[in-house]
Formats: C-alpha cells, structure tokens, sequence
C-alpha cells in the first residue's frame, strides 16, 4: 500500500459515526470547533481507509457498516491487573507495529511496551511475505518483551506465544489450533499469524518484538489476495453479531495480552519444556502427514512431537529428524 497519510480528525470522526443513524455536519463541526468544510474532507479521507461513509444533504453522515474501533480505556479494564505490566498504546495509522517497536527498542523502550495499530500499511509476515488487513477486520499489534536470557535460550518463545493467542481465542469460544512453528489455524486454516523479530546475542540479554495479527472478519478481495487457505472470527464463531466477544477487539486484545504476559512469565521461569504439555494438546498435525518444505529441500514426513526447545520432531523415510526452521501444510492424499 502507497503511504498513507490520514489526519487525526478523520479518526476522530470515525469513532463517533454510527451505521445507525445520521449526524449532522454542523453538530460535529460545532463539537470540534472546525468548520463544516474541514469535517467533509476529513470525512473525504475515509474512503482511502477503505471504509463507506453515507453522506445526505441535510442529514449529515452515516457509516455504511458498522466499525468498531479500539477503545484504550476498555482495554486496560479489561486486562485487570496485567495492565500494570504493559505500556500499552495505540496508533491509528502506521506502516508496521513490528518495525515500529524495533525502533522503540534501539531507544531504550521498555520490556512490556505494547502498540496495537488500526491500521498497518505495510504488515509483514514471516519469511519476507506481506501480512494484509483492513481497517477494523483485523487485530494487529506488537509488544516488546526483555530478556536477560541469551538467544540460546529461546527455542520454543514462538510456539509459547501461539499458545497464549489459542488459549484467550479458546476462552472465547474459537476452536483456535497450532500449527508449528506459530500459526493459528481452524481446521487447517490460517487465523492469525506471528512474526517474532530479536535484537541481542547469544549469550547476553536479549529483546524480542512479538508481533501478532489475527483475522477478525476480512474483506472478500483480502480473502482472495491471501496465497493459502484462510479463515477469519466472524467466520468461526457462534455469534456473528459486531459486539459478540469473539469478533470485538475491544474484548481480544485484552484477553490475548492477559494469556501472553502469564506464558511470558512462564516462559521466562521454565522455557518452553514447561509449556510443552499444554503445546501438544492444541498442535493441529500431532500424527499427520506432511510436506515440509525446507531451506535445501522438500520431502513428505509423519509429524511425531514438539521437542523441549521448540524444534518439530518428524520422521522421514523411517529416521527421525527434529526440525528447527521450515514450513509444513497437511498432505491431503
Ligand atoms: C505470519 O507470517 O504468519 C506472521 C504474521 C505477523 C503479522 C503481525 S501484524 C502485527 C505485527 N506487525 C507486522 O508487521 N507483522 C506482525
């Protein structure tokens, strides 16, 4: 996406439109102290957010659909006391959260700064791939987390944090699954995704961007551009309803924060070994086969295990392998 520039009237604006009923140009020109003109071309950007605005001479402004946007004091309620352990904000527009918090963290931003994005223009995904989203159809965020362990120690951080995200989707009623190393799958398609970016050495400490994006209810054209089976919330859940939990952000990010700062902390008392059990309970291809797909080369493999330290454990031709970096999708035969 070209660089998009979105004044912070415009979001401002948008928190306040409804799908249900027109408001006047004039009363927000009023509450704002701009003038009509500058709300209409506030309003003017949105199209560029891809979202719909009704615009009626007269009645004012109307949202076509429904957009929930995030809601920082709602967050922090909703997180209890985990919200003490996060720095937590929020961006409107930004190109990646990622890149941001890689930033942050060269400038001594602190372990536990969190930043969640409405909208990224340029999410990335593991292996160099492009992570797409829409404004208010997708939960994406970072958060830095400090390590005094070296990179060493590690193996397994990605799989824990697939964990955390499977675990609050579960608790919201989401038959959310892991796929090794880290994708959230329902029935082998992909949820949601994780990009874990470090700064540091082996053997010193270290700081790892733990970035997350999840599909809440994608755009059809967005389903289509994506290379590999994908599902989204509003896809699997019960309740279909914009307020219902499993699709209001206002409600996942918390819960996902929550599980993430527990498993952090269990992460950081115990590695992944500690995690394993809870792991293996949710791994969608435990017993499976598989096409793996490596740096060299590609070969069908049976799924065994998860090892102690993260790496996959497969066996091949009738020897077992433990696999640290590949990719692996089900073979359907
Ligand atoms: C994957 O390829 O499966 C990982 C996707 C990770 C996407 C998230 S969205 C928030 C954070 N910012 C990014 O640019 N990427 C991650």
């Amino acid at each position: 996406m070209a660089e998009l520039h979105v004044r912070p009237l415009t979001f401002t604006l948008l928190r306040e439109l409804s799908a249900e009923r027109f408001i006047s140009g004039a009363e927000l020109a009023e509450k704002h102290g701009v003038s009509r003109s500058a709300i209409s071309d506030a309003l003017k950007e949105v199209n560029n957010l891809g979202v719909q605005v009704f615009s009626l001479t007269r009645r004012g402004y109307r949202l076509a659909e429904p957009l929930q946007l995030f809601d920082i004091d709602v967050i922090r309620q909703r997180m209890g006391s985990s919200a003490h352990r996060l720095d937590l904000r929020l961006a409107d527009v930004i190109d990646s959260t990622n890149t941001e918090l890689l930033n942050q963290a060269a400038s001594g931003a602190v372990s536990g700064t969190c930043l969640a994005a409405e909208l990224q223009t340029a999410g990335r995904g593991r292996r160099g791939r492009v992570w797409k989203s829409a404004l208010g159809a997708s939960l994406t965020f970072s958060l830095l987390w400090r390590f005094e362990i070296g990179a060493a120690s590690l193996g397994g951080l990605s799989l824990a944090v697939g964990l955390a995200v499977a675990n609050a989707l579960r608790a919201l009623g989401i038959d959310a699954e892991l796929k090794w190393p880290n994708d959230i799958v329902v029935d082998d398609k992909k949820l949601g995704g994780i990009l874990i970016e470090t700064q540091g050495d082996m053997l010193g400490p270290m700081i790892a961007v733990i970035g997350v994006g999840l599909n809440v209810r994608l755009p059809e054209s967005i389903k289509l551009a994506i290379d590999q089976p994908v599902t989204d919330l509003a896809t699997e859940s019960a309740d279909t309803a914009v307020a219902s939990p499993a699709l209001n952000r206002n409600v996942l990010l918390p819960a996902i924060l929550v599980q993430l700062v527990a498993v952090l902390d269990q992460f950081q008392r115990g590695g992944f070994g500690s995690l394993s059990d809870q792991w293996r309970a949710l791994h969608a291809h435990q017993g499976c086969w598989v096409d793996v797909n490596g740096a060299t080369e590609s070969f069908v493999a049976k799924v065994l295990d998860v090892s102690e330290d993260g790496a996959l454990v497969v066996e091949r031709d009738g020897a077992r392998l433990r696999l640290t970096a590949a990719e692996i999708s089900i073979r359907h035969s």
